[in-house]
């Protein structure tokens, strides 16, 4: 049952013919009234395929609002809440990147979708954690300029004969980074016959207890064919309010109820319904930044697809 104020959304929404797209790891009063919810890659396919609305509200953080308006510049892309950035993100600024391409002129340089336009707009293609593999797989080049991530660097790095090189060296998210592998072995011990799913923002330490490294889109997958019934979630809490809503008879269980992305949950449905009513906050990506991160984005789309 909808609250008065997610009605209250859903009417807006459609006075004004917008869509909501909202991330994974949003909260799940924002979650059901989504009309698309998905992992980064999930949510650049469905923005670039958005014809017949006018806006997207989008709740989820600034890089991913930044890709929305890349592939729909001629709609409004609204953000409920401007300080919604992703800190990982604001760690690779296009100075690092241009200096590294300077020291690596035979590089390639693929970039987390995580990134800023500015970034981006030196990236020769983009990746998620979901394809970052064969994106690079992809590539020419034996030698990449990979980032923000050092640890999804780490393990694209174990699973590729190319050298990978992380910028900045030391770039990481918050939120999986400082996961205790300590805490994930007793959890292990208490639920034996769970499945360990990790994201690959998750330090190695915890990455080494998985049975399977997959973005949070892979996670939605996984748990719908696994024949297991009981799963260890090990990335952001509100991934298993996605799963438990989604699959009610499997059992997935947050590994770590405290890895809370804080900057994912400032969008509350007060915003929501402000940000429709009012048409702001708007994001755009400067003019000169277009062409080149477009690029970018749209060849890993192309090569995902
Ligand atoms: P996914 O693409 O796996 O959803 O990851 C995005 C993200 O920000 C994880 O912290
Ligand atoms: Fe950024 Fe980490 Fe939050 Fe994902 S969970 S948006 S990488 S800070």
């Amino acid at each position: 049952m909808l609250n008065q104020l997610q009605k209250e959304i859903n009417e807006l929404k459609e006075e004004k013919n917008a869509i909501l797209l909202c991330h994974n790891y949003q909260t799940k009063e924002v979650q059901d009234i989504a009309d698309f919810i998905g992992d980064s890659l999930e949510l650049c396919i469905k923005a670039s395929q958005i014809r017949d609305k006018d806006i997207l509200v989008f709740c989820g953080v600034d890089f991913m609002g930044e890709t929305a308006y890349l592939l729909n510049p001629e709609k409004k892309i609204l953000i409920p809440d401007n300080y919604a950035k992703c800190p990982m993100a604001h760690m690779l600024p296009a100075d690092i990147i241009k200096k590294a391409k300077a020291k690596y002129p035979d590089a390639a340089v693929v970039l987390y979708v995580n990134t800023l336009a500015e970034a981006k707009a030196e990236a020769d293609i983009v990746c998620t954690s979901a394809n970052a593999l064969k994106i690079i797989q992809s590539l020419d080049e034996d030698k990449i300029l990979f980032g923000p991530d050092k640890n999804l660097g780490k393990y694209v790095a174990k699973h590729t004969d190319k050298t990978i090189i992380p910028i900045p060296e030391d770039g990481y998210c918050y939120v999986h980074n400082n996961l205790d592998p300590e805490r994930l072995l007793i959890l292990k011990e208490k639920y034996p016959e769970a499945e360990v799913l990790v994201h690959p923002e998750a330090n190695p330490n915890v990455q080494k207890l998985a049975d399977k490294i997959l973005s949070t889109g892979g996670m939605m997958n996984h748990v719908a064919k696994s024949e297991n019934n009981q799963f260890l979630i090990v990335t952001e809490v509100d991934m298993c309010t996605r799963l438990n809503k989604e699959y009610p008879e499997k059992e997935c269980i947050p590994a770590y109820t405290d890895a809370f992305c804080e900057t994912m949950k400032l969008h509350s449905l007060k915003k929501i319904k402000e940000c429709l009513i009012k048409e702001e906050p708007i994001i755009t990506v400067p003019e000169e930044l277009v062409e080149n991160s477009l690029k970018a984005v749209q060849k890993m789309i192309d090569i995902s697809k």
